[in-house]
């Protein structure tokens, strides 16, 4: 099975992708680490726990990682996700132990130990472990199998400013490090987690599996979708950073391009936006595979049956 280190800042739909990880026994989880972006690092620390205790995982290793942006203050995503980050469902507070060592130290240790090209990074939230990690340690870059995270935005533009998606905007110096680094690395942008919807028949679908797995996924998608709802009239809520795992699992439900993405990092207006060269007009080298479009049937399927695992 393939080893994975998932980077995560839940978040309703991060805790869906750390489901959906947990149940396929084609992935090993060695860790989750967790970053500061929807809200802040005690509540990632805590949701993160919350999934792994709701999957039946204790045993899990959880990090806590970076509580801010490599160089400006953070912005969070309470209006997205709620006060807690995972609203929608009332859960016990977790009991089981956050680790001793910081995120980026695991991140780095474990990329030295482990054979080189074995291990994949998995970010959901802003890069800022990731890159303290490249920069702390640059001879862990070339052991990274591959990268593949949720972030940008092409055609799509932005959700948290009219050019930039979320997790990019949070920490754009982090992300530029991330995409210079040199590493394979994959993007599911909004324009491909726009594609994935939990349309209404999509989650009772869900809610009938039955599990309270299953019942706790579909309250979080509830309230996840009302803000979509409210502010699009959308038919559902984007499964974002589900996207990465799915990806993991089925790379032939994707499509995507291999292009030059460059992060800008100076102007106020369009801060965090992503500037993939997807007709290839210029000749800056190409960086990274940028997803354009998901079988979002087939995504579904997949998702519904993994989470009837648990
Ligand atoms: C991303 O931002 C967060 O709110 C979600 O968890 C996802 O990772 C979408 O822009
Ligand atoms: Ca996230």
């Amino acid at each position: 099975s393939r080893k994975i280190i998932i980077d995560t800042d839940p978040g309703q739909d991060d805790a869906v992708a750390i489901l959906l990880a947990l149940a396929s026994p084609e992935l090993e989880v060695l860790g989750l680490t967790c970053v500061a972006g929807n809200v802040p690092l005690p509540l990632t620390t805590r949701n993160a726990r919350v999934v792994c205790e709701l999957a039946g995982r204790r045993d899990m290793p959880v990090f806590a990682g970076c509580d801010a942006p490599l160089r400006r203050k953070l912005v969070t995503a309470e209006h997205v996700h709620g006060k807690t980050g995972l609203d929608g469902c009332d859960l016990p507070e977790p009991t089981m132990p956050l680790q001793d060592r910081h995120a980026v130290d695991f991140v780095i240790e474990t990329l030295r130990s482990e054979p080189a090209g074995t291990v994949t990074l998995c970010p959901l939230g802003p890069l800022t472990n990731i890159a303290t990690a490249f920069n702390r340690a640059p001879d862990i870059i070339e052991k990274v199998r591959e990268i593949v995270l949720m972030g940008g935005a092409y055609f799509e533009v932005g959700n948290i400013t009219p050019a930039a998606e979320f997790n990019i905007y949070v920490d754009p110096e982090a992300a530029e490090i991330v995409v210079k680094s040199g590493c394979d690395i994959v993007m599911m942008p909004l324009d491909v987690t726009h594609q994935v919807l939990t349309t209404p028949a999509r989650v009772t679908a869900i809610r009938a599996i039955g599990t309270p797995v299953a019942s706790v996924v579909c309250g979080w998608l509830d309230f996840f979708e009302r803000f979509d709802v409210e502010k699009y009239g959308a038919t559902g809520a984007p499964l974002h950073d589900p996207c990465v795992i799915a990806y993991l699992l089925r790379p032939d439900l994707f499509e995507g391009r291999f292009v030059n993405v460059e992060i800008e990092t100076q102007s106020d207006l369009t801060l965090g936006m992503t500037v993939a060269d997807w007709w290839h007009v210029t000749d800056r080298p190409a960086n990274a595979t940028f997803i354009g479009k998901v079988d979002a049937e087939g995504f579904f399927a997949l998702l519904t049956d993994r989470l009837a695992r648990l």
